[in-house]
């Protein structure tokens, strides 16, 4: 994708339905179709026996109710765990979800997908790489979904593995080499905590040609200014409130 193709909406619903769906389920991604976002951003992980699936944490503690690292068990195991019962009884017994399910289910709302690889630590290169070929063959016929990561490893393993796919560069402090970093990854964007941007360096970052997303934000206000710095696209929780006709 050239750098200046970017056909990606300016809110992008963080976790699927933010906070109001259990995260990384397509329960949440069915609240976020119900709010009609048109993109999604979720974090994709590899099972021990290589199978994609949706979680954020390294561990299964916090949003489910197994416990453990969750990159150490079997899909077949990870599959009967309960994702939902931990953010109300409504979700009970929503499972954890594999990638091509999500994919499914984005093509079913029309949706685009910011796919966040967030590797078990010690795993990056082959998360990276088996996500990039995934996402390619599961999202053929759609917009691109857009690979991003806070591992340099993973995203040069996905950048290897399926070049044409679309990459951006997670960092959540400010690194002066960002333009390094972003080129030798050939990053279309850059995926900043929104704490770190100001309307000067929004300037320096889009004069490089790169696209900027930002996350989590949830003020309205904040949005707006962020919106009319030029940033692309801001990541948000409050999807509710901040949703697809934001301006
Ligand atoms: O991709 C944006 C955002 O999701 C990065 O932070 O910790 O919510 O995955 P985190
Ligand atoms: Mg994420």
């Amino acid at each position: 994708m050239s750098k200046h193709n970017w056909p990606y909406p300016h809110i992008v619903a963080h976790r699927g339905g933010g906070k109001l769906a259990p995260e990384n389920t397509l329960a949440a991604i069915d609240v976020g179709a119900h709010y009609h976002h048109q993109m999604i951003e979720f974090d994709a992980k590899l099972s021990d026996d290589r199978q994609i699936f949706l979680l954020h944490d390294d561990t299964l503690d916090r949003t489910s109710n197994g416990w453990g690292v969750a990159g150490d068990l079997p899909w077949d195991k990870l599959a009967q765990l309960d994702a939902g019962s931990w953010f109300s009884n409504k979700f009970a017994g929503e499972p954890l979800a594999l990638l091509s399910d999500v994919a499914a289910r984005c093509r079913q709302h029309q949706m685009m997908a910011n796919i966040e690889i967030k590797p078990t630590t010690g795993k990056e290169v082959e998360t990276g790489r088996d996500v990039a070929l995934a996402a390619r063959e599961l999202w053929q016929g759609q917009t691109a979904p857009l690979l991003s990561s806070f591992s340099y490893q993973a995203l040069e393993a996905a950048m290897q593995a399926v070049p044409e796919l679309p990459r951006g560069l997670l960092l959540d402090s400010w690194h002066d080499d960002w333009q390094a970093l972003t080129s030798s990854l050939d990053c279309v964007s850059i995926h900043l905590n929104h704490k770190l941007l100001n309307a000067e360096r929004t300037a320096q970052l889009k004069a490089a040609g790169l696209h900027i997303l930002v996350y989590t934000v949830n003020q309205p206000e904040r949005a707006r200014e962020l919106l009319g710095w030029g940033v692309d696209a801001i990541c948000t929780d409050r999807i509710d409130i901040i949703g697809p006709d934001f301006r």
